[in-house]
């Protein structure tokens, strides 16, 4: 079957089909503090496929929700600047396009699911207007229909008895039960992209994988873009099927999961992997990453890593490193990429 481009309230001029899903290129984006200029992004690439699940993984302020916001046209513009690349949506540069349309593409075509599903979620309405809302504003769909449409989403993302729920205000469900309400939002127009940020850092380690697995299964289902946005490496291990791993603002490396898994081509993503607890390794001590990411008004020379890097060398202070592909579909912004995909390092 030829598929085609849903065009839902409006449609996406210019969109290549044969263009990925989604492509994030050389993305900048600086913030204006105390009249200086300071890097949040700089330089983040990735591609996103239809039916593929891309995890963007790094630690606190390495610019991965000051990235899905850029992607999704929700950056504070002030104090946030978008200085250079691009984000195409089916080869459609987004960056140039005016708020009105900008607003028409958020929802129908990329959606974005944040951490705090309580501060997204307007307290003073029940969760069924909430989503109802979404079909009346932006398809015109009737009061009636779009309460049907509700329970139908809230029963898709599992909220068990959904037609007695409806009228349930945010407060009465639980933190797992509120991410499902926010999940069913975010899918209500039927996006190609989702943006996960952290959407399960608030709960605890069961409910996690329950939403985790939820987000997959609707992912494939729906045969949608996944990004998963994590400090958690170990999280995404089951679900990812890329991996764009981000530090001090830029991707350093990238590949396919298993890939990265097995042979990690940058030293920040081999500590990453060693911080992971594993079931194998009971009693094992969990090493962490010895100091502190970097201020990002004040980076360090060079690989920005080499102060805390393992296999740092005087070049690594000296020369910001090249982007290297070790192998096919695997890039790492490491002077001894090479070396440490091989293990030499
Ligand atoms: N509104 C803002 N004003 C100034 N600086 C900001 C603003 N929002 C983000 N930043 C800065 O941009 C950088 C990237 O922040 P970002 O929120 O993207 O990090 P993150 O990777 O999502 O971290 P976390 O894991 O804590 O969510 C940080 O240095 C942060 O301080
Ligand atoms: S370039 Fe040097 S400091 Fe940076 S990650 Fe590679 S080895 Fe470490
Ligand atoms: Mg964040």
């Amino acid at each position: 079957m030829a598929e085609t481009i849903r065009v839902i309230g409006d449609t996406l001029p210019g969109a290549d089909l044969n263009a990925p899903l989604l492509e994030v290129d050389d993305l900048r984006v600086e913030f204006q503090v105390r009249g200086k200029r300071v890097p949040a992004v700089r330089g983040a690439s990735f591609t996103l496929e239809r039916g593929r699940t891309l995890a963007v993984v790094g630690e606190s302020g390495s610019g991965k929700s000051v990235t899905s916001q850029a992607v999704m046209g929700i950056l504070d513009t002030p104090p946030g600047h978008i200085t250079g690349g691009a984000v195409r949506l089916h080869g459609v540069d987004l960056l140039d396009k005016d708020e009105e349309t900008r607003r028409t593409i958020r929802g129908n075509h990329i959606a974005i699911v944040f951490q705090d599903a309580l501060s997204a979620l307007n307290p003073l309405w029940s969760v069924g207007f909430q989503i109802g809302e979404l079909f009346r504003v932006h398809r015109g769909t009737g009061r009636k229909e779009a309460r049907r449409r509700a329970v139908e989403l809230l029963d898709l993302v599992g909220i068990p008895d959904a037609a007695n729920r409806v009228g349930d205000y945010p407060h009465q469900f639980s933190g797992g039960m509120r991410q499902r309400v926010m999940i069913a939002m975010a899918l209500a127009l039927d996006p190609e992209v989702l943006i996960a940020d952290e959407p399960t850092t608030a709960l605890d380690v069961t409910v996690q994988a329950q939403i985790m697995r939820l987000l997959k299964r609707i992912q494939a289902e729906r045969n949608m873009g996944l990004i998963l946005i994590t400090h958690d490496l170990g999280v995404v291990a089951d679900v990812a099927d890329d991996v764009a791993v981000m530090y001090a603002g830029e991707v350093v490396e990238r590949a396919g999961i298993r890939e990265v898994f097995k042979r990690p081509a940058h030293p920040y993503t081999k500590a990453l992997l060693r911080a992971i607890p594993r079931v194998d390794a009971v009693g094992r001590e969990l090493e962490v990453i010895g100091g502190l990411p970097p201020n990002p008004a004040s980076l360090p020379s060079g690989c920005p890593f080499h102060p805390r890097c393992f296999a740092a060398e005087d070049k690594c202070a000296a020369e910001v490193p090249p982007w290297l592909e070790p192998a096919e579909n695997h890039g790492s912004r490491c002077h001894f990429a090479q070396e440490v995909y091989t293990d030499e390092r």
